[in-house]
């Protein structure tokens, strides 16, 4: 009988464990965020900020990982755009399995092995690159990136052009800078930092409250208040100082640095001193990259310099994409140069008007970003808007030129 009871005991144990593990699970797929009960996740500001999450959805932030690689690369492995050859003869091929896609190493054609496209990173404004977990749960990029305006495949970045390398692994703070949160457990190896990912373990995207802070509170607050016209429980950015502001923007977009804390834990208001080793001496600008680089160039420039209250916000406007509109930018440019008087150039104002950008904000080549098409000699490099905003010379002359080339 004792046996019997104790059997019953156990199973019904088993059963109450089953269940509860089913109820934990469910409700943590539907209420708790990865990051914790802080933060809510930007589903859900959509019920009452429905018009900058539509807009939002679409902008480079949102986009930047993603599990898939994007469309048109996707499209491009459809139709058989799909390989790139290296000059060793080993050929890589780009391939889609039952909605999943890998690449393949081929040596004299045979297939040898394959990693999947586990994690895709950038957006898709000019290139993509992919990740893959690998036998060690660390994370390595793949090979082969994608060029987005010329659909063509090309040799990852800093990867070496004689043969393909698979063993790159990629540290988490890639992603503490293209994702809101990933998993990770970090050891030590000796000195070596050894870091292990968990597959899924990520919120993809920079979300809302990856600027704005954990918002859980925010959220429960105002479910319950419909009247209240104020926002509380989170810290607003207009009501920042400048240089927090800036810090804001700059905890990503001044360059790759040593990172003193997880740049996840970032909430409006903090300081980037917190996050980063200091940089000591002067910063110089013409040798500075124009790569990521951003928070420094612009604070190097007059405008920032000589203004009380010029932050990144005053020329973007991070909910909506506006990219290539240059008219939209040169009238953020006016409102502090309503005055501005060209003395030596001879150009009709409303052409002078509505793109201050390609002459004081011109396109320079990248040192560190550049892509090696297949059989091409050269690797050639991204260009990116300095945010130095100054005077170019070289610049105004080639502008000028292209104006000329467009009168009838
Ligand atoms: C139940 C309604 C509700 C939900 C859900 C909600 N908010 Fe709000 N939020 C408000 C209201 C009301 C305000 C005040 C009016 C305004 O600024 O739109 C506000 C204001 C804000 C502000 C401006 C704060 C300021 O003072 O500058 C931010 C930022 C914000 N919300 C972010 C979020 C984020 C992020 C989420 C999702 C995690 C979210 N909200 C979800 C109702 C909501
Ligand atoms: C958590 C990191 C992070 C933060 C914080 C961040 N950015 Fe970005 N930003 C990125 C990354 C990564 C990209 C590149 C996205 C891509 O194309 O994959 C980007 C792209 C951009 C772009 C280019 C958009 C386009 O469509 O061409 C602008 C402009 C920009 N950021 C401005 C800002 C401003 C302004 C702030 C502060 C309010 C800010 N960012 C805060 C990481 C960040
Ligand atoms: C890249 C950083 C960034 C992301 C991501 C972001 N915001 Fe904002 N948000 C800002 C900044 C900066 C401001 C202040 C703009 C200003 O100073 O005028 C702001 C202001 C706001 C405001 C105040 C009203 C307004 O329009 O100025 C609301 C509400 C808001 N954000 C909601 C959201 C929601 C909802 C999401 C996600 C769908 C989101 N934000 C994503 C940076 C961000
Ligand atoms: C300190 C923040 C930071 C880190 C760390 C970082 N990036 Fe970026 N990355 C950016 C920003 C900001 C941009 C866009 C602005 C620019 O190009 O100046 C960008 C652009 C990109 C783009 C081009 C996106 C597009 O659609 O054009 C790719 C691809 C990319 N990064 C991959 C990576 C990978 C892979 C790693 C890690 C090995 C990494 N980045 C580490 C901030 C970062
Ligand atoms: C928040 C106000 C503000 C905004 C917005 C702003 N500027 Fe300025 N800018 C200034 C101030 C202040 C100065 C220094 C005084 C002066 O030269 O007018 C300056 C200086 C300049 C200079 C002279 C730089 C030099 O090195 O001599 C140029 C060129 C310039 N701005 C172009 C632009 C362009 C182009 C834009 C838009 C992309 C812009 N500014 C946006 C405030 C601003
Ligand atoms: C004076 C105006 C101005 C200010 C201030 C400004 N930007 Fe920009 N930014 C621009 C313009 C104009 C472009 C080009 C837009 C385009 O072509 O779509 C641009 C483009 C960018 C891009 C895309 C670069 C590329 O070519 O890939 C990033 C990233 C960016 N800005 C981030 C920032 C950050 C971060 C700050 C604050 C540190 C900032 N910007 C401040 C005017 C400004
Ligand atoms: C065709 C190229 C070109 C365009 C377009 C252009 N600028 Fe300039 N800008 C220059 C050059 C060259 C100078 C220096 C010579 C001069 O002042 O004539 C200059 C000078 C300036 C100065 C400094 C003036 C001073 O007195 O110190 C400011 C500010 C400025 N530009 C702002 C703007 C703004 C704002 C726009 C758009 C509304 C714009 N520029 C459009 C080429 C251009």
């Amino acid at each position: 009988m004792g046996r019997y009871r104790y059997i019953i005991i156990i199973s019904l144990l088993a059963a109450v464990v089953a269940l509860l593990s089913r109820c934990i699970s469910t409700s943590s797929a539907e209420t708790t965020d990865l990051r914790g009960n802080n933060y809510a996740g930007s589903g859900s500001c959509r019920q009452c900020h429905a018009s900058i999450y539509e807009s939002f959805a679409q902008t480079a932030h949102a986009n930047t990982s993603a599990a898939q690689p994007m469309q048109s690369a996707r499209k491009a492995i459809a139709s058989g755009n799909n390989s790139y050859a290296y000059p060793n003869t080993d050929v890589i091929k780009m391939e889609e399995a039952n909605g999943s896609y890998h690449q393949s190493l081929y040596k004299d054609g045979e297939k040898t092995f394959s990693y999947a496209f586990d994690l895709t990173v950038g957006s898709g404004r000019k290139a993509q690159t992919y990740l893959y977990y690998n036998e060690a749960s660390q994370l390595a990029q793949l090979p082969i990136s994608f060029l987005v305006q010329k659909e063509s495949w090309v040799n990852s970045p800093g990867f070496p052009v004689e043969s393909p390398k698979f063993d790159r692994i990629v540290p988490s703070n890639c992603l503490g800078c293209h994702s809101s949160y990933i998993g990770v457990k970090q050891s030590y190896q000796g000195v070596v930092l050894h870091e292990e990912f968990q597959k899924g373990a990520i919120v993809y995207g920079i979300d809302c409250e990856r600027c704005h802070g954990d918002a859980a509170k925010h959220v429960a607050w105002h479910q319950e208040h419909a009247a209240e016209k104020k926002g509380q429980f989170l810290t607003s950015i207009k009501g920042l100082s400048r240089d927090q502001k800036l810090d804001g923007c700059a905890l990503c977009h001044s360059g790759v640095k040593d990172v003193e804390r997880s740049l996840f834990l970032f909430q409006p208001g903090d300081r980037l001193s917190d996050y980063y080793a200091p940089e000591f001496g002067r910063q110089d600008t013409a040798k500075m990259d124009v790569h990521g680089s951003q928070a420094q160039l612009l604070m190097a420039s007059a405008c920032y310099r000589m203004s009380a209250d010029l932050s990144c916000n005053s020329c973007h406007s991070v909910h909506v994409k506006e990219r290539d509109q240059l008219a939209t930018f040169s009238a953020r440019c006016m409102n502090c140069h309503k005055e501005i008087q060209h003395s030596t150039l001879k150009v009709p104002e409303e052409q002078l008007q509505t793109n201050c950008i390609d002459c004081h904000m011109p396109l320079k080549p990248s040192n560190i970003i550049s892509l090696l098409e297949e059989k091409k000699e050269r690797a050639e490099p991204d260009f990116i808007r300095t945010h130095l905003v100054t005077i170019y010379p070289k610049e105004t002359a080639a502008f000028l030129k292209s104006l000329k080339g467009h009168k009838p």
